[in-house]
């Protein structure tokens, strides 16, 4: 179950890191670059690959790391992203918040790795 949210979400974070670029395109206003950016990697790419990869390897998919690292991952992307949207229109007190996000992010990621490690053997 875990993969197909990975890539459920991963499909939503799709639609919008791509209307951040469609809007940016249509109204030559490229403010919000780095959002836009960092939706499509960490949102897109990065999770759509962390649903393949629990698919191929569905046992790495059934640890308490790979529950921590989607809990952890999905409540920092959210935060990381609208603090940082906030940050570049103007309102610079949203910076602890960009990074409260970044670090639930990184031990998100972190616990991937290790359970990577851990489950995925040759
Ligand atoms: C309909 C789809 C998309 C549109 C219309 C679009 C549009 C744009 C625009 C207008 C910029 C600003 C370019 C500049 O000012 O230099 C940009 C930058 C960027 N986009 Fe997209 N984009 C799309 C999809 C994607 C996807 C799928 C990814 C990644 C998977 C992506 C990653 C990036 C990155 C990394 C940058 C920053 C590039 C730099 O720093 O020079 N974009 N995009």
């Amino acid at each position: 179950m875990l993969k197909i949210w990975f890539l459920r979400l991963a499909a939503i974070y799709f639609v919008i890191g791509v209307s951040f670029g469609y809007a940016m395109s249509v109204t030559e206003n490229f403010i919000l670059m780095p959002v836009h950016a960092h939706i499509n990697l960490l949102g897109w790419v990065s999770m759509a690959l962390f649903g393949l990869i629990y698919s191929v390897w569905p046992a790495a998919a059934n640890t308490r790391l790979a529950k921590t690292h989607f809990t952890l991952y999905n409540i920092g992307l959210p935060i990381m992203m609208s603090a940082l949207a906030i940050f570049l229109l103007g309102n610079k007190q949203a910076a602890p918040a960009i990074g409260l996000g970044a670090t639930l992010v990184v031990i998100g990621i972190l616990c991937f790795v290790i359970n990577l490690f851990r489950q995925v053997k040759a």
